[in-house]
């Protein structure tokens, strides 16, 4: 019972993500300009711009009773474990400054900084619940050589989790500080290799590309490894998933300068980047030995 409700947890909050790309890139961040109600009703005109900010809103308010019974439920299948606890509580707490944060790019108009912050506790929270699901699931018997293995597929797992953290940080900069299109064209930036770097909007944009060329390189580098040297079938079909993943984030990069940031591509961009991040944790908690209890 309360597995499959971690698991439409994750599918929830991916959904979320989605929905708050797709106000940003609809221009509909101030579409209500109060907070936490919207032209001081729960209940507005779902019309236009406030259909997408208000819907993220409920959305997210979903979640806010969703996950605390998902982390309540988890501990009455497994009281001993409290270490799980814990990161459900955590969870709990990084949804609370997560909403207040939301709040914040309303009342404040969207300060970079905070925006840009929404969009990493988003990336945490999806992280942390990730986690849980993986931790609570059977147990990884599958890996022959034990100790190698297990390390390889853990090292994998982070390493390209770290990585598309940071870039997807790095993006969200890129997007609030209207970056996006600092270098309209593709594959070269400002028709060269390396663009003049002046401008800080032109340093952060080639910046995002530079990374993602390293986050692709580096994810298909251990996919190959971690199919090649395991026979760990999860391990192997997250390092697939992952390698596929990269390599249509990085066309959608390139989709998203070539239709001009049109919602449908730097909203897919989001999403994907979230499924990626969920692929490298869910990779490296697999393979993480459980705790005696
Ligand atoms: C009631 C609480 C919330 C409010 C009022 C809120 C509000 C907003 C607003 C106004 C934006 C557009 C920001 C911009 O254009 O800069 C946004 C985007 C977003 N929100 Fe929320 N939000 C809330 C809760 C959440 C939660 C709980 C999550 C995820 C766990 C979340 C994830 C996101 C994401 C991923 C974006 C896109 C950020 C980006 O494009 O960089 N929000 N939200
Ligand atoms: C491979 C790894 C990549 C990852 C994980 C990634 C992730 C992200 C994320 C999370 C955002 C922020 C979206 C938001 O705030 O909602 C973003 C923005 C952006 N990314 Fe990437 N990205 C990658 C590669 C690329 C590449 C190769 C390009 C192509 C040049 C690119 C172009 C862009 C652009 C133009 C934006 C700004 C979108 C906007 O202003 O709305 N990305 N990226």
């Amino acid at each position: 019972m309360y597995r499959p409700l971690l698991l439409a947890v994750l599918v929830w909050t991916l959904a979320l993500l989605l929905l708050g790309s797709i106000v940003h890139a609809i221009g509909a961040s101030l579409a209500c300009p109060d907070w936490p109600t919207c032209f001081g009703t729960m209940l507005p005109e779902m019309t236009g711009g406030v259909f997408w900010e208000h819907l993220h809103r409920l959305w997210a308010g979903a979640l806010l009773v969703l996950f605390p019974v998902a982390v309540l439920l988890t501990r009455r299948a497994h009281p001993e474990r409290t270490a799980l606890f814990r990161l459900g509580l955590a969870g709990i707490g990084l949804l609370l400054v997560q909403s207040l944060l939301g709040g914040l790019t309303v009342i404040y108009q969207l300060p970079d900084a905070i925006s840009t912050s929404h969009l990493a506790l988003a990336f945490l929270f999806l992280a942390l619940v990730t986690v849980i699901l993986v931790r609570t699931g059977p147990e990884a018997d599958d890996y022959r050589d034990a100790d190698p293995e297990r390390r390889l597929v853990r090292r994998a797992g982070l390493v390209t989790a770290g990585l598309v953290f940071a870039q997807s940080v790095v993006g969200a900069l890129v997007r609030h500080t209207d970056a996006g299109m600092a270098c309209p064209d593709v594959p070269l930036c400002l028709g060269r290799v390396i663009p003049p770097l002046e401008y800080p909007t032109v340093q952060l944009h080639f910046l995002h590309r530079v990374l993602g060329i390293v986050v692709a390189v580096v994810t298909l580098r251990y996919g190959w490894m971690v199919v090649a040297r395991t026979r760990a079938p999860f391990a192997s079909r997250m390092a697939t998933a992952l390698a596929a993943g990269v390599i249509a984030q990085v066309l959608l990069g390139f989709a998203s300068l070539a239709g001009r940031l049109a919602p449908p591509y730097v909203s897919a961009h989001t999403l994907l980047a979230a499924i990626l991040l969920a692929l490298g944790v869910a990779m490296a908690t697999h393979a993480w030995e459980r705790d005696p209890q």
